[in-house]
């Protein structure tokens, strides 16, 4: 089985002053937090058990927002991160909750869609030996992670923001690991900034020829909504597709409904919450049009 983390603590300091006193990943993304869009991509890769991880100032306001998972017919557990010492910590920290299974991490502030995303990611899930990450063609890689490939779509070079980057395929805020990388995060040291690098993580699968990446060809939309002009973006792109179309991005309820995990009462509950709002409108014509 495949578990998820979402990482969703942090300091946020490029989105100062915004992010002193709330966190990022509980901003709005036009109409939904932020942490909804995550927590949506792991629903649609089919993982149904989630670890979320803050801040100890933070985590309880999403504990307040998401709850126990029930109400998904999923079921959440929350942690604590003291510092934010890199995203591989996510492994030592899930480490119990993990146990014997392979994960999904996805950061907290990053969003993806596209069509065939939901058959990518429910792939992804079935993931048995080793890594499998992502990767997305941009303009400018050099502040991001960079992959580069073979034909088989196995990575054979990995670099963190490179000043000469060898491909121009950054990697998104989301992997997917077999059992493995709670043992590997263990054993690697902090970097040069003092993080526990996820591109350590991924290196040490690719140094076995383990990690593959699938690209996301053209027609995917990618967004790290870490500056302010980003979650700008990402707010105009939601507002654009889900107004001219009238449909929700990352709308929870329907995943878990379409997923088999809540029924068509529960997803009338939810609407009748919900009833004042666009989200509420269509949760509602989700159960009608089925
Ligand atoms: P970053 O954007 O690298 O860091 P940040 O959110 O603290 O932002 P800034 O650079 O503006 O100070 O983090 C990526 C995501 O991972 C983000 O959702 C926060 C999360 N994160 C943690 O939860 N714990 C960590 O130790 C780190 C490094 C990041």
């Amino acid at each position: 089985m495949m578990k998820g983390i979402i990482l969703a603590g942090g300091n946020a300091t490029r989105l100062y002053p915004i992010t002193l006193a709330v966190s990022k990943q509980m901003l709005p993304v036009y109409d939904k937090p932020m942490i909804y869009y995550p927590l949506s991509t792991l629903m649609m890769a089919g993982v149904r058990e989630v670890l979320i991880i803050s801040t100890p100032i933070h985590l309880p306001a999403f504990e307040r927002l998401l709850g126990t998972g029930e109400d998904l017919g999923m079921k959440f557990e929350y942690k604590v991160q003291e510092k934010p010492v890199g995203l591989a910590d996510a492994f030592i920290l899930g480490a119990d909750f993990i146990g014997n299974d392979s994960v999904a991490l996805i950061l907290g502030d990053n969003m993806l869609y596209g069509s065939n995303l939901e058959a990518l990611l429910k792939k992804a899930s079935k993931l048995k030996t080793g890594g499998l990450i992502f990767g997305y063609k941009v303009a400018d890689p050099t502040s991001y992670g960079v992959v580069e490939i073979d034909k088989n779509g196995t990575a054979i070079s990995i670099e963190e923001k490179p000043e000469n980057p060898k491909s121009n395929l950054a990697v998104p805020g989301i992997y997917f690991y077999d059992n493995n990388v709670v043992n590997i995060a263990k054993n690697i040291k902090p970097s040069a900034r003092g993080e526990l690098e996820i591109t350590d993580v991924n290196k040490a699968y690719m140094e076995n020829g383990n990690l593959k990446v699938i690209p996301l060809e053209n027609g995917y939309a990618w967004f790290d909504t870490g500056l302010a002009d980003r979650l700008q973006d990402a707010s105009d792109f939601v507002k654009a597709i889900e107004v001219r179309q009238g449909i929700q991005i990352a709308c929870l309820e329907e995943y878990a409904y379409k997923n088999n995990w809540i029924s068509k009462e529960k997803v009338l509950d939810h609407a009748k919450k919900y009833s004042k709002t666009e989200y509420g409108k269509y949760l509602k014509n989700v159960v009608d049009q089925s």
